[in-house]
């Protein structure tokens, strides 16, 4: 099988990092085309280099980093530095990124790509709110069909919500860009919290990641000490739950996870209920079924595949 070519769209997030540098660590299985920056997390001025910082991590300062969307489709943009630090990428000390940021715009580098390479042959994976992928669908409709498949994290059931008690932060910041995505037709792989909560830094698997003794393995493990406080208080958790990386391990390693083909909408009216996935989990409408909706995981798996491919870099 020749490597899934993908467009990781991201707001860097310490585990959004993790994500890209899973994907950097599996050339045999991904060929990362580029990488596009949105506010999320934080806002774009350091989403954007975040993600120069940990392409440098990688050793991958030709990576193309562009800059997407600086705010949701029509909402003000809300922001998680109490989860990720005021960087964003809070834990160890990081050094300022000394790669190019593209000119291009994100959302334009999405729709040229897809133009470019064949119909079907390019994944998107977004792990921050929806806005780039919404705004290239919506500028560019003629490239919703030339998408291969998107594997996103956001949303949640059974764990209900991070950022409000309905609701997952990433669907939350733009759910109008959510619905239009979920409603693109485009198949559709979605990590939310449920299986996402299951993918926990535990200290065995931290520790896993700081004795690589090296510069990579020291800043994951410094990144997920420090970004599982936020869960470990809210939830209980045994360490921080790792939830953008889930998207690669599966393009990776597919049947390390399980979920339903289910149908999922998303509120975009309600103030109580804003940004909630309506997960027909039970099946109990005759709604279309539009995405495969993942709720378990191996996940001993998962971190063997993950600390794997992390200790090549
Ligand atoms: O709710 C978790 C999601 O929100 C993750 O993608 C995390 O990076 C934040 O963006
Ligand atoms: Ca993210």
């Amino acid at each position: 099988m020749p490597p899934r070519k993908i467009i990781i769209d991201t707001d860097p997030g310490q585990d959004d990092a993790i994500a890209i540098l899973l994907a950097l660590g599996s050339p045999d299985d991904i060929t990362l085309l580029g990488i596009t920056a949105v506010a999320g997390n934080v806002p774009l001025s350091l989403t954007e280099k975040n993600a120069r910082i940990v392409c440098e991590l990688a050793g991958r300062t030709d990576m193309k980093v562009f800059a997407g969307c600086d705010a949701p489709l029509k909402r003000k943009l809300v922001t998680a530095e109490h989860v990720h630090g005021k960087t964003g990428l809070d834990g160890p000390v990081m050094d300022d990124p000394t790669m190019p940021l593209q000119d291009q715009h994100g959302v334009d580098f999405l729709i040229e790509t897809l133009r470019a390479e064949p119909s079907g042959s390019v994944t998107l994976c977004p792990i921050g709110p929806l806005t780039n992928i919404a705004a290239a669908f919506q500028k560019a409709p003629d490239v919703v069909e030339r998408v291969q498949e998107i594997v996103l994290m956001g949303g949640a059931y059974f764990q209900v919500g991070n950022i409000t008690p309905a609701a997952e932060f990433n669907i939350y910041v733009d759910p109008e860009a959510a619905k239009i995505v979920f409603g693109a037709g485009v198949p559709l792989v979605v990590m939310p919290l449920d299986v996402t909560h299951k993918a926990l830094a535990t200290k065995s698997r931290v520790d896993a990641f700081r004795n690589m003794n090296t510069k990579v393995g020291d800043m994951v493990s410094a990144w997920t000490s420090f970004f599982e406080r936020f869960d470990k208080e809210k939830y209980g958790s045994a360490g921080a739950p790792l939830h953008d990386p889930c998207t690669i391990a599966y393009l990776i390693q597919p049947d390390l996870f399980k979920g339903r083909h289910i149908n999922v909408e998303i509120e975009t009216t309600s103030d109580l209920t804003l940004g909630m996935t309506v997960a027909d989990w039970w099946r109990v409408t005759d709604r279309p079924a539009n995405a495969t909706f993942m709720n378990d995981l191996d996940a001993d798996g998962f971190f063997a595949l993950l600390t794997e491919r992390l200790a090549r870099l």
